[in-house]
């Protein structure tokens, strides 16, 4: 059992919870996740690593309350215990194979769109924690639904809060902002990394690509089972298929195929739509579980 040391409310749907998971402390890297379960019946629930302790032992993750199960594990309260708790899983971030020399030379832009402020957040403490100054934006709805301010105010160099509707800071979106840095205000980046909702990561993405600025997302949205067997989170990426859980989450937001992803994650939604899935993918439906090939070819990754 993993208990819940800590709980804090973030704004009116979303949650912080410190977790008592001394293995998965020991070990996470920022860019991976976690597979959290409430209970025997519980769903089995990816949420991206948003902070961890290797002394006292804990890790930090922050969700949304979007569906019964989420709501669920908003009721749980600090002493209370998650059955499971998971990981870490994915792969670190790729600035986490990189020397703080090279990555002293880049000047990096993380751009955080409303929840996807969580797993921004352990990406630049780590890079601040190595000598590694980063700009960083929060982009959210309206100011009631700003996460982690004063936690990113610590941690990153330049600090901009843009929302959409203006009630703090900049009045615009993520991509306003960025254009608005780059284009009005002569800021130079060599990075954009964009972490939030998938329309939001397609628009910074499309704008990047036009900036020349190299930009890496995070697929995590599209994930459901975050093992590799369910075939949620499979990925045109570049024209090669990828799995978020498995290769990713972080994939170069220049080669993913968004439109396809989003209109992926409809159609999984449904039993019919899954069925259609499976029929039409046949052996790289699922991102490498290993026991339901049917003896069916691997494919070009060696999935079966
Ligand atoms: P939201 O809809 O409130 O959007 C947050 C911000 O993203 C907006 O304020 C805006 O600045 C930006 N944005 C939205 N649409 C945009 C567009 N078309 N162009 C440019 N910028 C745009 O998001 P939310 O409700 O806080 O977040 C929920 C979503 O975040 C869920 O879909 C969840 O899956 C996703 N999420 C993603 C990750 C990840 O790893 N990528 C992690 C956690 C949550
Ligand atoms: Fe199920 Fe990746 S989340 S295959």
């Amino acid at each position: 059992m993993y208990r819940i040391l800590k709980k804090r409310q973030l704004s009116d749907q979303i949650w912080l919870m410190d977790v008592l998971a001394p293995r998965t402390a020991h070990s996470c890297m920022p860019g991976q996740f976690v597979i959290v379960k409430i209970d025997e019946a519980g769903e089995r629930i990816p949420l991206t690593i948003c902070d961890y302790d290797r002394e006292k032992e804990t890790v930090t993750i922050v969700f949304q309350t979007v569906g019964v199960s989420t709501k669920r594990m908003a009721c749980l309260n600090e002493g209370d215990s998650f059955q499971d708790f998971v990981g870490p899983l994915g792969c670190p971030s790729e600035l986490t194979h990189q020397t703080p020399e090279q990555l002293r030379q880049k000047r990096i832009l993380f751009a955080a769109g409303g929840v996807g402020t969580a797993p921004v957040y352990p990406q630049v403490k780590w890079l601040q924690q190595q000598g590694v100054k980063a700009d960083c934006i929060i982009g959210a709805r309206n100011k009631s639904l700003i996460i982690l301010e004063e936690e990113m105010k610590a941690v990153a160099d330049n600090l901009y809060i843009a929302t959409d509707d203006g009630s703090c800071g900049f009045k615009g979106n993520v991509s306003d902002q960025i254009r608005e840095l780059v284009c009005n205000q002569g800021k130079h980046y060599d990075l954009v990394v964009a972490i939030g909702p998938l329309i939001m990561m397609k628009f910074t993405a499309l704008l990047t690509k036009e900036l020349n600025i190299p930009t890496i997302v995070s697929m995590n949205p599209i994930m459901v089972d975050g093992t590799g067997m369910c075939g949620a989170c499979r990925l045109n990426v570049g024209g090669e298929i990828k799995f978020a859980c498995v290769d990713g989450p972080e994939f170069d937001g220049h080669l993913v195929n968004f439109d396809e992803a989003m209109k992926r994650q409809t159609i999984y939604k449904t039993e019919e739509g899954r069925a259609m899935l499976r029929l039409q993918e046949g052996a790289t439906h699922h991102g490498g579980c290993g026991f339901c090939s049917d003896g069916k070819e691997e494919d070009t990754n060696g999935r079966i």
